[in-house]
């Protein structure tokens, strides 16, 4: 900036002070172009990553969704080796830059110019996300939190890994897929019934049965869970990733015992197979189906209506309409997009999985990859969205057996009528 204040100067400029100018024009045209490259190479990411969230949340089969993770991974390198060497033959590169950024501009082709003004736009939402990753806040219903973590490779003498897909992704340094954290919430609700004051809840979710997370890790799992107190048990859905790993359903979920009950729902993974034969697997096992229903159960004098919602994949959402004001209402979802449904359906509480947590957490960033229409805002953790308290669990396993800055998870609810703290 000093350079252009010395255009003040009067009479004609000596050739030092235009070289010098002319350097500094150079100087701040190069910033430009390295601050363009960075946002518009961010911003390229992002709506890369949005499209796949997004489309990951809608019911399209898994060779569809390969093709677009395909296109994701060659997309990402090339556009900032694209903007670097030259923009498609059209302009010079970053890289190689000494003409003025505006006339760079006008160089490139109005859909140049366009994808370029949304890569702009993809770099904000960037920034919103990463905003609200760090000013998220756990909601006033959590007033108690215990937290475990127990290395399952540690207790096995050896990371469970069998022949299935991906397996390499388990030898990635800071993977923590056998690192499952126990944790216990102590929730307060305002419309729990006295006699349902205390209960304590078992949600699992996310199984993901495919064959590189060796059996005994759910097993080892499991047992940590039957030590565990609790009253009822609830899957949300996604335990199979191939038909050939349905007798692990016995061996693992048929051996949790809940006083009240258990019940279960599917997962999209599950909706890539014959779901009659994972559903009759599962009710052998010992779990109720509830799958587009209301089932109503008494406790003491009190009752709670499960509704098990498996859209957009499955089935149709259930109506709590019919039941009275005083039957405690919660929601078994497996993917927390249907939040909307469930504040219409006045539910108290809903249980979901499906987004891992975002599986990779990225420092200071948050996680990325979230199939969901709202993308990372409910990647793991708990929200209040009046009337309903949504709490999202990171889950057991996944498909890709890769999980950096976010444990699996497992979760007791212990549900605390509110008003009732001394
Ligand atoms: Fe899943």
């Amino acid at each position: 900036m000093t350079g252009l204040r010395s255009i003040r100067m009067t009479g004609p400029a000596p050739d030092s002070v235009w070289i010098g100018l002319r350097q500094e024009t150079s100087d701040l045209n190069l910033l430009i172009y390295l601050l363009a490259f960075l946002v518009l190479t961010i911003g390229n990411c992002e709506l890369l990553v949005t499209a796949v969230n997004r489309v990951h949340s809608r019911p399209i089969r898994e060779f569809f969704l390969r093709q677009l993770r395909h296109a994701h991974d060659l997309l990402i390198p090339l556009f900032p080796a694209w903007l670097l060497i030259g923009i498609g033959g059209i302009a010079p590169g970053v890289l190689f830059q000494d003409i003025e950024p505006a006339v760079t501009w006008s160089l490139l082709p109005f859909a140049v110019q366009l994808y370029f003004v949304c890569c702009g736009l993809g770099f904000i939402g960037f920034a919103m996300s990463v905003a609200r990753y760090h000013l998220n806040q756990v909601p006033r219903q959590q007033i108690g939190f215990l937290s475990r973590v127990i290395n399952i490779a540690d207790e096995l003498g050896a990371p469970p890994v069998a022949n299935g897909p991906f397996r390499s992704m388990t030898r990635i340094p800071g993977n923590e897929c056998f690192s499952i954290e126990l944790n216990e919430r102590v929730l307060e609700l305002d419309r729990l019934p006295a006699d349902l004051d205390g209960i304590r809840i078992l949600h699992l979710t996310d199984l993901h049965f495919i064959g590189t997370i060796d059996l005994p890790y759910y097993e080892r799992v499991l047992g940590h869970v039957a030590l565990q107190k609790f009253d009822l048990a609830v899957f949300t859905g996604d335990l199979l990733d191939g038909l050939q790993f349905t007798d692990w359903i016995p061996k693992t979920l048929g051996k949790v015992e809940a006083r009240i009950g258990r019940y279960a729902i599917l997962g999209n993974h599950d909706w890539n197979l014959p779901t009659a034969q994972v559903r009759d697997a599962m009710t052998a096992a010992g779990w109720i189906d509830v799958a587009s229903r209301c089932e109503v159960l008494s406790v003491g004098n009190a009752e709670i209506a499960i509704g098990g919602n498996e859209t957009p994949w499955m089935g149709v959402a259930p109506s709590f309409a019919d039941q009275p004001q005083s039957v405690f209402r919660l929601a078994l979802s497996h993917s927390p997009d249907n939040i909307n449904w469930a504040r219409r359906e006045r539910v108290d509480l809903m249980l979901s999985g499906h987004n891992h947590g975002g599986q990779v957490v990225l420092p200071g960033i948050g996680p990325v990859y979230s199939p969901s229409i709202y993308g990372c805002r409910f990647a793991g953790g708990l929200y209040w969205l009046d009337p309903t308290l949504l709490v999202v669990s990171r889950g057991v396993s996944g498909r890709h057996p890769l999980r950096i800055g976010c444990k699996p998870e497992i979760s007791i609810l212990e549900l605390r009528q509110a008003g009732k703290r001394k």
